[in-house]
């Protein structure tokens, strides 16, 4: 089961934590793997890992909320059968403390660069019978989170491109679901714990932690499991879904 034998597949910020974690999942169950990273050094070492693994990957230098870097990139993969939108930055802060640069930079990678790569996929998606898209959320486009507000913005686009997409190509053969997880333990959440808590990382770790009712963070092994699945021909009935891996955290925390 969840073979992926034969599929070539795109991941967005594949150098890193729930990216990369995917990345080695998708070449274990036989994919070939194309990263695409700002940072081309770590997604290089991925790749090397997934080499010695006797696996297939590659990785395409760019920065997706450009256009002009994502479209030529995808015209040398294709045609592919997976994209996963994956890469993704946070942010810290309310409505009034988010500038309009704030604003801007969160919108330009997690929403205008799902939107880019989706609309260099999709096209080679329908000339090759169809494929699985799969897009990475957040619990923060679920329920109001404290001090989330740019993030959760995005994340809420992410939630509706998805439906969107899901639907107008249905008839293509081309599934498209997300994932929302709650806190995962990755770079990306010891980085904005040091930026936005220094002095008191492990007392934000434990109240992060403990935020999850299962009282812990996620793994990024655990959402690359989900990711597989809904990549996989055994989830062929699914599409416009979005799936909560969050250790009980929109639907238990009461
Ligand atoms: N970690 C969590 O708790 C958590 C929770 C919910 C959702 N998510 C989402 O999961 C995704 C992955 O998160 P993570 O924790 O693995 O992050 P991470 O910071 O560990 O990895 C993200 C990767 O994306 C790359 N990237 C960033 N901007 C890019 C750009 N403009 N172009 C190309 N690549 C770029 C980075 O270089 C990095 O390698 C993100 O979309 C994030 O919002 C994470």
């Amino acid at each position: 089961m969840f073979s992926l034998s034969g599929k070539k597949a795109v991941i967005t910020g594949g150098g890193s934590g729930i990216g990369k974690a995917i990345a080695l999942v998708f070449a274990a169950q036989g994919a070939e793997i194309h990263i695409i990273e700002l940072n081309a050094a770590a997604g290089e070492q991925v790749v090397t890992q997934i080499q010695e693994a006797g696996g297939y990957a590659t990785v395409h230098s760019a920065d997706i909320s450009q256009q002009a870097q994502v479209l030529p990139i995808f015209s040398q993969i294709g045609p592919i059968d997976i994209l996963v939108n994956n890469a993704g930055i946070a942010h810290v802060g309310n409505l009034e403390n988010t500038t309009e640069a704030d604003f801007d930079r969160i919108y330009n990678v997690n929403v205008k660069g799902a939107y880019n790569c989706l609309y260099a996929a999709v096209p080679q998606l329908k000339a090759n019978g169809g494929g699985a898209i799969v897009n990475l959320a957040s619990i923060a486009a679920l329920v109001g989170i404290t001090d989330r507000f740019a993030y959760s913005m995005s994340k809420g686009a992410i939630f509706a491109m998805t439906l969107s997409v899901a639907r107008d190509y249905l008839a293509h053969n081309i599934r498209c679901n997300s994932i929302s997880p709650a806190r995962v333990h990755t770079p990306f959440v010891d980085g904005f714990i040091a930026k936005n808590y220094a002095g008191k990382e492990q007392e934000m770790f434990d109240k992060l932690s403990r935020s999850q009712p299962i009282g812990r963070m996620g793994t990024p092994d655990e959402v690359a499991a989900l990711a597989l699945y809904l990549c996989s021909d055994e989830a062929g009935f699914v599409t416009g879904c979005d799936y909560p891996l969050d250790g009980g955290f929109t639907k238990l925390n009461n």
